[in-house]
């Protein structure tokens, strides 16, 4: 499996590069002093590496190496023919087990240039890198990413199976399960199977040792939020206000809801969390509610939610009133003026109140609604369809809260303009006839509009006898 050349090292002192390699382009990277990707040793060796440069070093150890130990040395010295380029040793010793990993050698102002062997550093009574604590530790299951179990190894050589508790043993495949002595076991893509208790074993000089893990599945999805009343929340001082904030979330999801409002640092709302389940989700609510409103409490309510990285919010605004109120106006004045034959026309003054009144129209003193089929209330508005002149008159929007013993009303005039007509038209048109010279005669015109039409007569002599009316043109 693994054809990778292992090279046995034992005190790698007085090794250093020996050809002065100075020319241009050499030391790009730093360079180690082995060339082989990995190496083995033993526990309570010592490990010594040299590297060299053309700038200043740094080493990045593995993390089992504590930040200070006494066992690491670092000696930094000029070094090449003409003591331009750098050389650093390091000195770990003794290594132990746990100090297994990548050896890093590189620039301290070009991090991305750098040199590294892998150092296995074996150890019969330790061969996993870390040592088992009583709990097993959690890793965490991300939707699309592989799953690894991190149980590094000491020797490249172990063999070491992955076990579902209780005694489910997974071989590596190499497609979806992989062995790797320096990662542990690998699962491309995990199903619902790795949810559960797992853990790497390997037997050595008889002896069991194993890494155990518990998987974990985070769930983040929040499907909905709902607030219920987005948009303006309109209420009276004293009254109470209660916002339920509903999150539908996927099934075993965690969800925390919280509140931002206008008195949250006087904590003048309660809050209750309910938790339900349907067969394919889950349900949180959360009900704020405050039983007393005053004019503080008005301003932004927002439910934030949040599951993991997942976030969602949602607000609503609240207007808090002293006290109900009608204000009732006119919106152009106290006339207004349709034409008859228009399609619809809509008596709409400025209407404002706190809590919703109650609206009745008067036409002439009796109820519009009843006064005729044409007339209909839309919201606060009257509504007159297929406008005709018997509609011009006197309005009357009367409006209540009865409740507070609230009562508005306002007075309309509803002009309707008709078009001037003239009655003589309609009647077929008149022969000129013949009267008397010197006789008096009577000519007549009816007309009708509203408002009424000024009447103009105009008289046109007639053409000589003869002479058509086109040549006259
Ligand atoms: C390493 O040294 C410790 C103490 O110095 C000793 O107990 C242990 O047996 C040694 N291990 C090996 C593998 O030599
Ligand atoms: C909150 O609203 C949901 C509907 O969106 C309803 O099912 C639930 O009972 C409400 N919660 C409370 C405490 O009224
Ligand atoms: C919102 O839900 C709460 C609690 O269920 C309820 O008391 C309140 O009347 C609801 N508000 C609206 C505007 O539906
Ligand atoms: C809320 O706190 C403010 C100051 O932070 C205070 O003036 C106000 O009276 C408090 N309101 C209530 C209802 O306690
Ligand atoms: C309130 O919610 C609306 C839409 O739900 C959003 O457009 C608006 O930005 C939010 N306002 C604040 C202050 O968060
Ligand atoms: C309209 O209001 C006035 C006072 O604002 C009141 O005197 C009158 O009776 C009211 N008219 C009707 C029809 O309610």
């Amino acid at each position: 499996m693994f054809d990778i050349l292992f090279v046995m090292i034992f005190g790698l002192s007085g090794r250093v590069l020996t050809k002065d390699t100075d020319t241009k382009g050499r030391f790009s990277s730093p360079v180690l002093d082995v060339t082989e990707k990995q190496l083995i040793i033993e526990r309570n060796q010592t490990l010594q590496l040299n590297c060299r440069g053309r700038w200043e070093l740094h080493w990045v150890l593995p993390s089992g190496v504590p930040k200070v130990y006494h066992g690491t040395q670092i000696e930094e010295t000029q070094c090449g023919k003409k003591n331009n380029q750098y050389c650093s040793r390091l000195t770990l010793s003794p290594a132990l087990a746990q100090h297994t990993g990548s050896y890093r050698c590189r620039y301290r102002q070009k991090q991305r240039k750098q040199a590294s062997v892998y150092i296995y550093i074996t150890d019969s009574q330790r061969p996993f890198v870390k040592v088992q604590s009583e709990i097993p530790d959690v890793v965490y299951m991300k939707e699309g990413e592989p799953l690894v179990f991190p149980c590094r190894v000491t020797n490249p050589d172990a063999k070491v199976s992955l076990v579902k508790f209780p005694f489910h043993q997974l071989a590596p495949d190499y497609i979806n399960i992989i062995w790797n002595s320096r990662q542990g076991f690998t699962i491309r893509s995990p199903t619902f199977f790795y949810i559960g208790l797992f853990s790497c074993e390997t037997i050595v000089n008889g002896v069991k040792y194993s890494n155990k893990f518990l998987t974990h599945r985070p769930v983040n999805k929040i499907l909905d939020v709902y607030l219920n009343s987005t948009g303006l929340v309109h209420t009276l001082q004293g009254q109470m206000l209660a916002l339920n904030c509903t999150v539908t979330a996927e099934w075993n999801a965690r969800v925390s809801i919280s509140w931002t409002y206008p008195q949250k640092a006087n904590g003048s709302a309660t809050i209750i969390r309910r938790i339900s389940r349907s067969r394919t989700n889950m349900l949180f609510y959360s009900v704020l509610t405050i039983p007393r409103l005053s004019k503080a409490d008005r301003g932004l309510y927002k439910c934030h939610v949040t599951s993991g990285p997942s976030k969602r919010e949602t607000n609503t605004t609240v207007i808090v009133y002293d006290q109900p109120f009608i204000r009732l106006k006119h919106r152009d004045g106290p006339v207004v003026q349709a034409s008859a034959g228009q399609k619809s026309f809509h008596l709409t003054p400025k209407l404002r109140a706190f809590p919703a009144p109650e609206v009745i129209w008067l036409k002439d003193g009796m109820v519009a609604a009843e006064r005729c089929s044409r007339y209909h209330v839309d919201g606060f508005s009257l509504v007159i369809r297929d406008v005709a002149e018997e509609d011009a008159g006197i309005y009357t929007i009367l409006t209540g809260i009865q409740q507070y013993g609230l009562y508005q009303n306002l007075t309309l005039t509803l002009v309707v303009n008709v078009k001037p007509q003239i009655g003589e038209k309609t009647v077929s048109s008149q022969q000129p006839g013949t009267v008397q010279r010197g006789s008096r005669q009577a000519l007549h015109c009816t007309s009708h509009g509203v408002p009424p039409p000024q009447i103009q007569w105009l008289w046109h002599p007639c053409p000589p006898k003869g002479l058509s009316p086109a040549r006259l043109a």
